[in-house]
């Protein structure tokens, strides 16, 4: 199911709203593989008939898309992580140097208890991550804290956030061969904000 939502996005000649349902049916998925690595604690619980164990994540979860990509992967986040906490990092990618500047920045109080899940859904030379987590970090979030979570990553962008952040937990849908020398991910699938916001 992953890849045939991945086709679809990658494909040039899907529409706004198909490219839209299948950001959103991947990003279901990789709500549920990021699930899976949240470990959860047992608790105790009464169903109607007995007295049982259960479990339940031990985390508060935040939530934190990077502007404004990453918006497309919050309502299926929201729908996992119900009661999560949402904070906004504002990025924006000058389309000559591919260098991002942050313009915006909203971020929840962060606390031991705190899981950060960081929505960005193309890893490309990896510039913007490094950012946000390198201000994840000074807002007090260990690495072991943050998962993020990603559609497609060049292998450049994927290597640096290893190298500098080996704690930090990724989801990535598919890895993909290289970037170009616009910066964009090869095959990928273009951008993916003026695709999914129609702002072709
Ligand atoms: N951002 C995109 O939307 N696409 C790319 O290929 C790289 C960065």
């Amino acid at each position: 199911m992953l890849n045939s939502f991945l086709t679809t996005l990658r494909e040039k000649k899907t529409d706004t709203a198909d490219f839209r349902a299948a950001a959103h049916k991947l990003a279901e998925l990789l709500a549920a593989k990021t699930g899976e690595l949240i470990p959860e604690e047992k608790v105790k619980i009464t169903t109607p008939i007995a007295k049982g164990q259960g479990s339940r994540i031990p985390h508060e979860i935040i939530l934190l898309p990077v502007l404004r990509s990453g918006l497309a992967l919050l309502p299926a986040f929201l729908r996992y992580f119900e009661s999560a906490r949402v904070g906004f990092v504002g990025m924006k990618r000058d389309e000559k140097t591919a260098i991002a500047h942050e313009y915006y920045r909203s971020i929840p109080p962060i606390t031991k208890k705190s899981l950060i899940i960081l929505l960005d859904p193309m890893l490309a030379t990896g510039g913007t991550a490094v950012d946000t987590i390198t201000l994840l970090k000074k807002a007090g979030a260990k690495e072991s804290q943050i998962i993020f979570v990603v559609c497609i990553s060049a292998p450049e962008g994927e290597k640096i956030i290893r190298k500098k952040f080996p704690k930090v937990r990724m989801v990535i849908g598919a890895h993909d061969k290289k970037l170009n020398a616009k910066k964009y991910i090869i095959p990928g699938m273009g951008d993916f904000g003026d695709r999914y916001f129609n702002n072709l």
